[in-house]
Parts: C-alpha cells; sequence; structure tokens
C-alpha cells in the first residue's frame, strides 16, 4: 500500500515538474506540488527502502569528493565547424550535395546554437544514470548529483518503451533573467559577478555541493542523442520528436527546411531576433536530417560533414581601457566615457564606451589600465560589463575629478545624487553640449547629428543656435564628405526643423532645470513666450511642477540680455514661439496613465521614451509619487527607484516600455 502511494507520488511529481519545467504549461498549483512532495519526503523518511533513484526528493545527492570522477562517453561527443557568412552556407550544401551523388534531396534542421554547455546524459531502462560533461569529446566528468538538481531534466524518460540504454545530449544554460538575479545576489554579498551566462552555468555545474548548484537557475535543451540502444530513430528530426515525447525539452524555435535560400533567410532574421530570447544564442546549428546521409557523410577530426555552425559575430569582446574620460553635459553634469583599444564587437569596431558615474565604475570595479569585457546590446552605444580577470599592476580604483575639466570650477556631488556636476552657468561646454542636444534631441534633425556638430563647433562655423540657422549649403561643401546633395539635404532638414512645436524650442534652449517635462508645462499654462519672459517668480510657480528655486531660475534666464537677444534672433529665424495644437496633451489609449523616466534606455532617448508615451495620451512626469502609474527603470537609475518602491508603485522595464507604446 504504502510502496504503491510513493510509486503514485514519484510519477505524479515528475509528471508536474515536466509540466512545469519543459512543457511551461503547469497543470496544478505550487501548493498542490508541495503538499504532494512532503507526502512523498514523509513516506521515504518512515521506510527508506521505497527511495528509488528517480524519486524527485532524491535531486540534490550527498556533497561530491573533492573532484569529479573522469567518464568516458559510449560515443564521443564531436563539435561543429563554423561558418560566417552566407556563402559559405551555400558551398557547404554544394560540398554535401556532391558528396551525396546527384539528385539526392537534402532536408535540413535548423536549431538556435545555445551559449551554454555540452552535457551527455546516460538513461539505463528511462532512468537517470549518469551525467557528465562534454570534456574533450570522449572523456567527461561525472557530474551527475548537480545535474539531478535542474527540474528540466527528467530523472525518468516519460511513456512505457524506455529504451534499455540511451545517451541524450543537450546543452545546460542559464536563463537571462536568473543570470541577473544571480549577479546581483553575488554583489549584495560583496562576491564577483559572473562574466556571462555561460561562464555562471559553467561554474554551476561544476559546484562541489550540489545544494549550491540546486539554487542557481539552470536549464537545458536536449538537441541529440549519442549511443542507444532499443529504439528506432531514424532521422534529426524525428529524434527530437522522440526526445520531446519521453520528457526532454526541446527548443520550440527547431525547424525542418529544404532548401538553402530558406536557411539563409532564418539565419538573417535569427540575427536580428536573438535579443529577445530569454537565453544566449551565438548561431544557428544546421544539420542534414536524414540520419543514413549524416553516416554517409562522416566527419573530419569530430567534426561531422553533416552540420555547421552559423555564428554571428559577438556581441562581446575583451580590450584594454586605455582611459576614463569626462564630457561636461548641457546642464553641467560630469559623464565619465571610456576610450578603449579599438576592438571588433559585432562587425563595428568600437573605440568608445559610456560610463555611468564614479559609483557604477567602481561597481563595475573596473579601473584605466585594465583588460575589460564591453558588449553591444542591441545597436546601441557599447557598455563595459566588467574586468576581463585581474587589475593589472599599478592600476587604481576611479576617482571624479575634484575640478571641473573644462572650467576649472569646484565640482559639486547633490546629496543623494549619483552624478557630479559642474555648477559653472558659463562652462564653455554646454554651449556645444547644448547645440549637440538640439540636434538630437529638441529638435532631432535627420541627418545632422553630434559628428557634424562637433565639427562645425571646433571650425568656429557653428558655436550658437541661430548661427547653425544660418548655415549654408557652400560652407557646408567646404567640408570633406559633403557632396551636392547631402550639403542640400542637411541644410534642408535644419530648414524644416524650424517648424518644431513651442514646447521642443522651449526644451532645447537650455534654461536651467527646464527638462522635457517643464518645458511642455510652460509652453501649455503661458501659450507663448512674451508671456513667459514678462512673468514674475510667483506667476512661474503657478505652473505645474515648478518651485520656487526654479522659478527663480527660469526668471533671470529670460531677464538675461543675451538670452533676449537669442530668442528675438531665433524668432526672426522662423522658430516657433508661441503655443499650438501639437503642444496640447493627446488623447489616446493611455490617457489618465502617469509614467516616470530614469536612467539610461537602451534603445530610446529618454525624449525618444516620452514623446512615445505622450504621443498615447500618458502623461510623463520627472517626480515619482501616489499618482505614478509606473517608473520605467534604465541603466543605472537614480533615487526614483527607491521612491516607486517606497510608494508602492511599479517598476517596468525598457521591454515593457516597448510592449506599452508597441515598438517591438
Ligand atoms: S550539436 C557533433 N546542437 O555547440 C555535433 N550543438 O561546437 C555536436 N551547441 O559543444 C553538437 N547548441 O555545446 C549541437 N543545437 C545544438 C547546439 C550545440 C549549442 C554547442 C554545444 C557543442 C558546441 C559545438
Amino acid at each position: 500500500m504504502t510502496s504503491s502511494r510513493a510509486a503514485e507520488l514519484r510519477n505524479l511529481l515528475n509528471r508536474w515538474l515536466h509540466e512545469y519545467h519543459v512543457l511551461d504549461e503547469p497543470s496544478v498549483d505550487d501548493a498542490t506540488y508541495d503538499h504532494a512532495y512532503d507526502e512523498l519526503v514523509e513516506l521515504e523518511r518512515e521506510h527508506p527502502e521505497l527511495v528509488t533513484p528517480d524519486s524527485p526528493t532524491q535531486r540534490v545527492g550527498a556533497p561530491a569528493s573533492a573532484r569529479f570522477q573522469k567518464v568516458s562517453h559510449l560515443t564521443a561527443m564531436g563539435s561543429l565547424e563554423k561558418v560566417t557568412t552566407e556563402e559559405a552556407i551555400e558551398k557547404w550544401a554544394d560540398d554535401v550535395r556532391k558528396r551525396l551523388g546527384d539528385g539526392a534531396s537534402v532536408a535540413y534542421v535548423l536549431e538556435p546554437k545555445i551559449d551554454g554547455l555540452a552535457i551527455n546524459l546516460t538513461y539505463e531502462e528511462g532512468v537517470l544514470a549518469r551525467g557528465a560533461t562534454r570534456g574533450d569529446g570522449e572523456v567527461g566528468e561525472d557530474v551527475t548529483i548537480n545535474l539531478r538538481t535542474i527540474p528540466a531534466i527528467p530523472l525518468r524518460m516519460l511513456g512505457s518503451d524506455a529504451p534499455r540504454l540511451i545517451e541524450v545530449r543537450g546543452e545546460v544554460y542559464m536563463p537571462l533573467a536568473g543570470f541577473r538575479l544571480l549577479n546581483e545576489r553575488l554583489v549584495g554579498e560583496g562576491k564577483k559577478p559572473t562574466p556571462n551566462p555561460r561562464n555562471a552555468a559553467a561554474g554551476s555545474l561544476r559546484q562541489k555541493n550540489p545544494s549550491i548548484t540546486a539554487q542557481r537557475p539552470l536549464s537545458f535543451w536536449a538537441y541529440g542523442v549519442g549511443a542507444h540502444e532499443g529504439a528506432e530513430l531514424t532521422s534529426h528530426w524525428q529524434t527530437l520528436q522522440w526526445l520531446r515525447e519521453h520528457g526532454f525539452p526541446i527548443n520550440p524555435f527547431v525547424e525542418r527546411l529544404e532548401t538553402v535560400e530558406e536557411i539563409a533567410e532564418r539565419c538573417r532574421a535569427w540575427e536580428r531576433r536573438r535579443t529577445e530570447l530569454d537565453y544566449e544564442i551565438d548561431g544557428i546549428v544546421i544539420k542534414v536530417d536524414d540520419y543514413a546521409q549524416q553516416e554517409r557523410l562522416g566527419a573530419l577530426h569530430q567534426r561531422p560533414r553533416w552540420a555547421r555552425a552559423f555564428k554571428w559575430a559577438p556581441m562581446t569582446a575583451t580590450t584594454r581601457l586605455e582611459k576614463i574620460l569626462i564630457r561636461v553635459g548641457r546642464t553641467g553634469a560630469l559623464n565619465p566615457w571610456a576610450l578603449l583599444e579599438p576592438v571588433e564587437v559585432g562587425g563595428v569596431t568600437i573605440s568608445r564606451a559610456t560610463l555611468h558615474n564614479e559609483e557604477d565604475i567602481n561597481r563595475k570595479d573596473i579601473r584605466e589600465g585594465d583588460d575589460v569585457i564591453v558588449q553591444r546590446a542591441g545597436d546601441v552605444i557599447p557598455q563595459i560589463v566588467g574586468p576581463a580577470g585581474r587589475h593589472k599592476r599599478g592600476t587604481k580604483p576611479f576617482k571624479m575629478p575634484s575640478h571641473c575639466p573644462l572650467c576649472g570650477v569646484e565640482v559639486v556631488k547633490p546629496e543623494g545624487e549619483a552624478m557630479h556636476r559642474c555648477p559653472n552657468r558659463a562652462c564653455p561646454s554646454r554651449g556645444l553640449e547644448s547645440l549637440i542636444n538640439w540636434v538630437q534631441a529638441a529638435a532631432d534633425i535627420d541627418g545632422v547629428g553630434e559628428q557634424l556638430v562637433r565639427r562645425l563647433w571646433e571650425l568656429g562655423l557653428v558655436r550658437s543656435l541661430p548661427e547653425l540657422y544660418r548655415l549654408t549649403k557652400e560652407q557646408l561643401l567646404e567640408l570633406d564628405g559633403f557632396g551636392e546633395t547631402s550639403a542640400t539635404n542637411a541644410v534642408n532638414s535644419i530648414a524644416v526643423s524650424k517648424a518644431i512645436p513651442f514646447r521642443r524650442v522651449l526644451f532645447g534652449l537650455n534654461i536651467p532645470d527646464v527638462g522635457w517635462v517643464t518645458a511642455q508645462n510652460l509652453a501649455r499654462h503661458f501659450g507663448s513666450v512674451d508671456r513667459l519672459a514678462a512673468a514674475t517668480q510667483e506667476e512661474i510657480m503657478e505652473c505645474e511642477g515648478i518651485g520656487p528655486e526654479r522659478a527663480e531660475a527660469i526668471a533671470e534666464w529670460f531677464a538675461d540680455d543675451d538670452n533676449e537677444r537669442l530668442v528675438a534672433e531665433l524668432r526672426s529665424l522662423g522658430l516657433r514661439f508661441e503655443a499650438g495644437e501639437e503642444d496640447r496633451p493627446v488623447e489616446g489609449p493611455l490617457t489618465g496613465k502617469q509614467y516616470v523616466v530614469t536612467g539610461t534606455l537602451v534603445s530610446f532617448s529618454r525624449e525618444q521614451a516620452r514623446e512615445a508615451l505622450e504621443a498615447l495620451g500618458a502623461k510623463v512626469s520627472d517626480n515619482v509619487s501616489k499618482k505614478t502609474t509606473g517608473v520605467i527603470v534604465g541603466e543605472s537609475p537614480g533615487s526614483k527607484v527607491a521612491k516607486a518602491e517606497k510608494a508602492g508603485v511599479p517598476l517596468l522595464t525598457e521591454d515593457d516600455l516597448k510592449a506599452l507604446v508597441g515598438e517591438l
């Protein structure tokens, strides 16, 4: 009676685990699972003879001795020959066809190449008997006790037709969400974070204490078999279905294709979509489907002729951090950035990367002179992930300069803020940076970017907004790289940008503490620059979200003769200083919702994020309050996160934002 109840519980629990971790379709809630699990633990405690190796209570076993045992794989675990271009895929497919003889029809299976580590699971009579790392392909290490802790790996195969023996091969990996949590925890405990999910997975599997492995969020995809007795397997595609039916997780994106054109098209599509997955992939594996054909093709130095790994250029690389330099932004914020020894990352040569602030640099533990790991996420600004290996001799932790590198005025770091600031309103950096802000954010001028603005500034051609609007085609033609068409286009888009709404003009004027949101509030409240310029501090304070200090700074700005001249000049050049229809709030699906954006976003500027939300009717504000619907958190966020948590306001990610504004 007890023994059949134990068997029943084992079967139930194993089925529920499979539903949860492999199928992603749980049929019971956690409490039901826990209840059954506790019952089984109790039964096994009273009747130790009932404990079987496939019991879910046996996932965490006794710690291993000092070293892992070596084990020979029954058949060798090969590796894959790489190809990096579509031409190379075509050439390989031609070779396959030639070797198989004219007229052979060849089908291929495509699988994501998971960036984890290959393992070999040996099942005897359907029960997991041994699990080993790949090692050198012939001999690996026995990490069974650790593999048993991975919920996606079946301890017993499903179905009643288990073969006498089978080696199941696949990749153990760490999902990105779990990887981030693990690193947060490690950093919280004062330990070093792991550089990437693959290292994290490998390190977790080689833990001497399986209860540590059990806490690591590891998962598994099966992608093939080795030796087997008692299973009829005739093609790779059929094998994958067979493995799925027997309880193994098979990646949902595997597909069977018949033409090389389709293969190339899928590889291209995957390069764009790879960052949407919750795990890292570093390419696509292409395998000839039919086993008889695979056998005829054979292998060369353990690399099968029937398969290729199509790999994209890696998104991370190691290089030397030459220097940490400071750029003073248009509001006086000191932004550190990294000058790197040039290195190719994902097909692009990079020589600089953003660093956020002093705290962030020291938290990542990076120093001038170190070798560092750089990463390009999507198509954006490269980031430094952390040091590659130990610090070089003689390197020192980074310290922000005590004085502004441009004007020499002592920098300040306001309480509770992560950024150091140059308090000097006349600091020369601000002119250039506000021009850059104008072309990139306020006016967002097509085809006129930071580089051009820097060149024009250095040549003395454009040192102010009116000079930008007076720039001629002839002046541009003098510059290297400009021809008739490109110069005409640039001058035209500058002219077109005169039509931007009043609130954007206000934002771009670089009035102290007038960001995107305040500019919008001011434009709506006063309706024109004349009314705003004539307003007293008290009148400005009547506008939403503006306190006495900001009101005073704004009034002072308009009282300044130079600024008055600037406004008059821009007005005579045709810019808009009256609020219009476009300055009014929009009605849309997000009307009534209120968001705050903090930190650096990867695929939007903060202004673009605000525009996108506002275009759907949402309100975007600078301050977190009980009315805030959600706070969108980018990299290196400020104190707003803590405020949101305190106020019980939900934190959203950049992906949530993309989903909100439908920009995936
Ligand atoms: S098949 C003989 N399929 O890539 C073929 N490998 O260089 C053996 N990998 O060590 C491997 N995803 O760690 C295969 N869908 C997949 C894979 C895959 C990742 C890894 C695996 C292997 C390496 C081959």
